[in-house]
């Protein structure tokens, strides 16, 4: 019998991407196999995200234009999804199942026995998942998981409802994961965490292998410790990670980021608010000063400790605007701290009221025009400033990893990202994906550059 075709659709972050790895080898355990063509799929597997409330709406646009173009195919709902939405979601046939993903391995159990609904969320605390061997999307870019979850309940993040409190993985598991990949010949390991300077892993007993000694001190691996160890493995690669919350980020650990060489000289910082009264509101524990004298700390850490254009690394933030109650003062605050701070990216949000969230209960009284309007004055701002940061790249010689290729009559657009986690395309004569190769730069826009093959 011809096995059962399956294709994946994800929405959201990197943690769901991991996610939908993991998802995607299960698949192939039980048997099925993976299609690129929409018409000819037994099971849509939706892998969704509560974030916001724009996301689940394309979940929902989604789902019908699937079943408008295959009416046969059942479709699997799973995710960070929200308890308020999957109620939803279950109120529309055409959704066929909705199970948690902490429950992947018995998924086709449940289909066997039409079980609908199935969700973990008591005991949501369970990640063992995490350890399923991803089917990993490419040769040279991986997805490391270090943590499931979050405990800061910032009042506005469906996070800590979807994900459940924060969760470790094994630093031996996330380091041998690490060591695996580099030897395998992979060039860009990102480490994922809803908070990943949160990561505090404690040691039992006296298992620390010889080769660690002289890095594990306290038999506490924090966050800082576990990016030494990875730092540590031989090999020619890049380290990457996301997110780091601003609270709790030490000088320690600033440090060994600036001196840590595979690390990149890229960070996404969510600062959310340039506004003290808002990111007590947001229950974000710092306030605009700290975030300041934060990226301060960083920047002269990487003057001290990196060379050439690397002792300028690129800075990243979220920023929610039209929080509950904010005001234009307030909103101008944010705007102050983001010209003064000069961000080389910036994901802006208009604030979505998330149900069941702390913030849920607080007014949604800024009125969609507005949010649309300060959603616009920074993004605006953010072009500018952005297109002035990326002139440091103009004419300076910068590594790059092609991710993409695109043959054009006799050549390839490569299309791919700097160190500092910019886009950068360039023509080659060869397919280049999956190397890192030296690129001039020629031109430098808002958000990409243009080099030339070196
Ligand atoms: N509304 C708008 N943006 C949100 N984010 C998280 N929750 C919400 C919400 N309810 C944004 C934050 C976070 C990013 C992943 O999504 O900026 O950092
Ligand atoms: Fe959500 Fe805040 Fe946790 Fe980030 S730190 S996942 S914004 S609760």
């Amino acid at each position: 019998m011809a096995k059962k075709k399956y294709l994946i659709i994800t929405f959201g972050c990197q943690m769901n991407k991991a996610d939908s790895e993991r998802i995607e080898r299960i698949m192939q355990v039980f048997g099925y196999q993976k299609t690129s063509d929409e018409k000819e799929a037994d099971f849509f597997i939706i892998n969704a995200c509560s974030v916001r409330q724009s996301a689940i709406d394309r979940v929902y646009s989604k789902i019908k234009d699937l079943k408008n173009k295959n009416k046969k195919a059942k479709i699997i709902l799973t995710g960070c999804i929200l308890k308020k939405d999957r109620e939803n979601f279950l109120k529309d046939k055409n959704v066929d199942f909705i199970f948690s993903i902490n429950s992947l391995k018995n998924w086709q159990e449940f289909i066997k026995e039409k079980r609908r609904y199935f969700w973990q969320e008591k005991d949501i605390k369970d990640c063992k998942y995490l350890e399923i061997e991803p089917e990993y999307s490419n040769n040279f870019s991986a997805l490391i998981p270090i943590s499931f979850g979050c405990n800061n309940f910032c009042t506005y993040c469906a996070v800590p409802y979807t994900r459940g409190k924060l969760i470790l993985r094994d630093w031996r598991k996330i380091v041998k994961e690490a060591e695996k990949l580099v030897n395998l010949g992979f060039k860009e390991i990102w480490l994922l965490g809803q908070n990943v300077n949160d990561y505090n892993f404690k040691i039992k007993g006296n298992k620390i292998p010889d080769k660690f000694k002289k890095i594990i001190k306290n038999k506490v691996i924090d966050f800082a410790t576990l990016l030494a160890i990875i730092n540590d493995i031989k090999g020619d690669f890049w380290i990457r990670f996301t997110s780091p919350h601003p609270e709790n980020f030490s000088e320690k650990l600033i440090k060994k980021i600036a001196k840590s060489q595979k690390i990149t000289p890229y960070l996404n910082l969510p600062l959310q608010s340039g506004d003290d009264e808002i990111l007590r509101r947001m229950n974000r524990h710092y306030k605009a000063k700290d975030y300041e004298k934060l990226v301060q700390k960083i920047r002269f850490y990487f003057k001290k400790y990196r060379k050439g254009i690397e002792k300028d690394p690129s800075l990243s933030t979220d920023i929610i605007v039209g929080f509950p109650g904010e005001s234009e003062k307030q909103f101008q605050n944010t705007v102050k701290l983001f010209k003064k701070i000069k961000f080389d990216m910036a994901y802006i949000a208009k604030y979505s009221q998330r149900p069941g969230t702390i913030a849920s209960k607080f007014k949604d009284d800024v009125l969609s025009q507005e949010k649309e309007r300060r959603y616009k004055i920074l993004q605006d701002l953010l072009n500018k400033i952005a297109k002035e940061r990326n002139k440091r790249f103009l004419n300076k010689k910068v590594e790059v990893l092609v991710e993409e290729v695109k043959k054009e009559n006799n050549f390839f657009w490569c299309y791919g990202k700097t160190r500092h986690f910019k886009s950068l395309k360039f023509k080659s004569n060869e397919n280049l994906q999956g190397k890192i190769v030296n690129v001039k730069i020629i031109k430098a826009d808002s958000f990409g550059l243009l080099g030339k093959l070196l």
